[in-house]
């Protein structure tokens, strides 16, 4: 098929590479120059495990442009573009209704489908997405073309493997015509096909994503009651997460949830349950337990290091999560600014993510090892996963104090060093 992809983030790069592999042809559509022509250089203009010789082996049946006119010969069309977060939480939907009127100017002669693929609030495709292809193409859906809503359940880092095999891939249109085609596209893909309609399948996506990091914030709060009583909170959700009803994954306590999504999408859902009348308490209560892990990290710092003014603290990981380069809502985010508020001196490592913290942070001091950062500091916070922090050897600081917000570093090397885990 001829794919239009609109949005070459993400999750438009991911797809596009994911689908030219399954034989499809692959038109990006940017507007960020430099973007296209990495694409078409078969380079990937974001780290993503995979994405890079995905890109070289389609290289043929991928190209990338900014202009508009490829819509006219695709089959399909992928709006991929961003969703922000607006002030009060709502989605910032400016990106996804400039992409509508473009595909809609250019849409062609013959029948195509218009696929949304951008993480929308219920009612976006079918009341906002579908008039305005009708308004600046003339033409009527269910007839001349069709719409449909496909989200995306990628976590970055694995996100082929998440696309190349997904749990289900959910389809949200009334239209048979475009489910057929969907079923068509997604045969290479082993999974089963979940078909709804446009709006449930936009609410699909944020229950997913608004559940998971419920569970999150479930087992920091239960986290911090076993601390209390001095319980393994992670041996207690490993038997928790053995019950098939629950299952065992997202349960790790930690510093709390980062990343464009997880607290964008709740944030969302709760905006739109205020906009419905509806007031959404528990999401709320999630955002809560969220905000308050990164203090927690650092009241039991100071329980240690006392006063922080003109301490020397290394905070290691800035990365949301290990293996991206993403800053977004990164949990080190909240924890260094209150450091820098309390007067103290900040180290920072992180193996892949510094360039983009120094953009947020430019006058705190970045290490090219985590020894350096921690040589003559008097604390340490651990914010990131990074497998690598399991090796380290804590007991040359000047103060070996270590608060591990990630259960990263392993019991043998936590002897002779005061250690003291979130909720553990
Ligand atoms: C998340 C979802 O997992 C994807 O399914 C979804 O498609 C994506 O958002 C999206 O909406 O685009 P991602 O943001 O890449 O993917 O990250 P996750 O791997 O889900 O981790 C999110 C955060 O939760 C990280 O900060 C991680 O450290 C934290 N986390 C995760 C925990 O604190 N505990 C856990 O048990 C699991």
């Amino acid at each position: 098929m001829q794919i239009c992809v609109i949005g070459a983030g993400y999750v438009g790069v991911v797809t596009g590479a994911c689908l030219a592999s399954t034989g499809n042809h692959i038109t990006f559509i940017d507007i960020d120059q430099d973007k296209i022509d990495r694409l078409n250089n078969a380079t990937a203009p974001i780290y993503e495990e995979g994405l890079q010789e995905l890109l070289q082996e389609n290289r043929k049946r991928i190209s990338a442009t900014d202009d508009y006119d490829a819509v006219a010969d695709s089959d399909v069309v992928f709006i991929c573009v961003g969703t922000p977060s607006r002030e009060n939480g709502g989605i910032d939907l400016s990106y996804v209704k400039k992409a509508a009127e473009q595909v809609g100017k250019r849409l062609g002669e013959r029948w195509q489908l218009v696929v949304v693929k951008s993480t929308v609030i219920p009612g976006t495709t079918m009341n906002i997405v579908k008039p305005l292809l009708e308004q600046a193409s003339g033409k009527t859906a269910g007839s001349d073309f069709d719409v449909a809503m496909n989200p995306e359940f990628l976590r970055e880092g694995i996100a082929i493997q998440d696309f190349m095999q997904p749990d289900r891939i959910v389809i949200g249109t009334t239209s048979q015509q475009a489910r057929e085609l969907l079923e068509k596209l997604y045969e290479p893909f082993d999974a089963p096909l979940y078909v709804t309609s446009p709006s449930t399948a936009e609410m699909v996506k944020y229950a997913s994503n608004a559940l998971l990091a419920t569970k999150i914030s479930y087992a920091n709060e239960i986290g911090s009651l076993c601390k209390q009583h001095g319980i393994d909170t992670y041996q207690v959700m490993e038997a928790v997460g053995m019950d098939h009803r629950i299952a065992s994954s997202f349960l790790r306590a930690g510093a709390g949830f980062g990343g464009s999504c997880f607290p964008k999408d709740v944030r969302a859902l709760i905006a739109t349950g205020g906009d419905a009348g509806q007031p959404m308490h528990l999401l709320r209560a999630v955002m809560q337990v969220n905000d308050m892990q990164p203090h927690r990290m650092l009241e039991l710092l100071k329980k240690h290091v006392g006063d922080l003014k003109d301490k020397h603290i290394a905070v290691l990981g800035l990365a949301f999560k290990p293996g991206t380069d993403d800053i977004r809502e990164s949990r080190s985010i909240p924890v260094i600014r209150t450091l820098l508020d309390q007067n103290a001196h900040v180290s920072a490592y992180d193996p892949m993510a510094t360039d983009n913290m120094r953009e947020v942070f430019p006058d705190i001091c970045y290490t090219d090892s985590p020894e350096e950062a921690l040589d003559d500091a008097d604390g340490c916070l651990v914010m990131t996963d990074w497998p690598m922090f399991a090796e380290l050897d804590f007991t040359g600081m000047a103060q070996p104090i270590v608060i591990d917000g990630r259960r990263v570093i392993p019991e043998e090397k936590r002897t002779d060093i005061t250690y003291e885990g979130i909720c553990w």
